[in-house]
């Protein structure tokens, strides 16, 4: 079946590319608000998109015209923290996805605790095994409704149990028990379900390495 994205509206072409482009990382944003006031959401528009310099992405809708309260405190204050979803804090990330109005503590609500970033002014999630303290670039406007934080990664917050070999950067992901998103309406995907296949040169292809069951 062809879908022709020019012909179709927001909700369905977002319906579309949300429900095809799966599985997602979630990006665990907590900001702060220029009064130091802390807010916590869940965006999964996200990636990395280099290591040097270390960018990352997000995008963030602006329903009715209006900047969600992450992308204001963003705005605000230029720096925010990138936390991880592991299984045990899924429903916790949950929660801080319900509208509350600006000024409420979803970490609180969640139940919660946070701890003080390292090179930013701004929290952490104190459970989640990964943070990632960034500090805003760019923020592209892509009209009408929707902008993409461009920011860069000042420092990562990893539980030493997930660091094999600091020296060379060499982490156990598999000790994470990370979630993805997957389709609406609220499903998600664990990454428990693992298999390895190395990068092979043209003679080790022709051998036949590299296969996976
Ligand atoms: C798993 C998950 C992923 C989400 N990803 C996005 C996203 O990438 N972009 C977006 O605008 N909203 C996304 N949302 C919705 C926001 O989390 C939701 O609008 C939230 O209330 C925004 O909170 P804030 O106003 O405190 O920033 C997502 C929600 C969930 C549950």
């Amino acid at each position: 079946m062809l879908f022709d994205m020019e012909t179709l509206d927001l909700a369905r072409s977002y319906k579309l590319l949300s429900s095809t482009i799966v599985p997602r990382p979630i990006a665990w944003v907590v900001s702060q608000d220029a009064g130091g006031i802390v807010n916590a959401a869940p965006y999964s528009l996200f990636n990395f998109f280099g290591g040097h310099p270390p960018i990352i992405c997000i995008g963030m809708g602006q329903p009715k015209g209006r900047d969600k309260d992450s992308l204001a405190n963003i705005r605000a204050t230029g720096e925010f923290a990138i936390n991880m979803v592991t299984d045990s804090l899924a429903h916790a990330m949950n929660t801080t996805a319900v509208p509350f109005p600006a000024g409420v503590n979803e970490l609180e609500k969640a139940g919660l605790e946070t701890l003080p970033c390292a090179r930013i002014n701004g929290r952490r999630i104190a459970n989640s095994p990964l943070a990632l303290e960034c500090r805003l670039q760019q923020i592209i406007d892509v009209q009408p409704s929707s902008v993409i934080v461009v920011a860069a990664v000042h420092a990562v917050h990893i539980d030493d149990e997930c660091v094999k070999d600091a020296a060379r950067c060499h982490i156990d992901s598999s000790r994470f028990s990370t979630i993805g998103r997957m389709e609406s309406p609220g499903w998600y995907t664990r990454t428990t379900d693992r298999f390895v296949m190395p990068q092979m040169s043209v003679e080790q292809w022709e051998e036949g390495l590299g296969k996976h069951d």
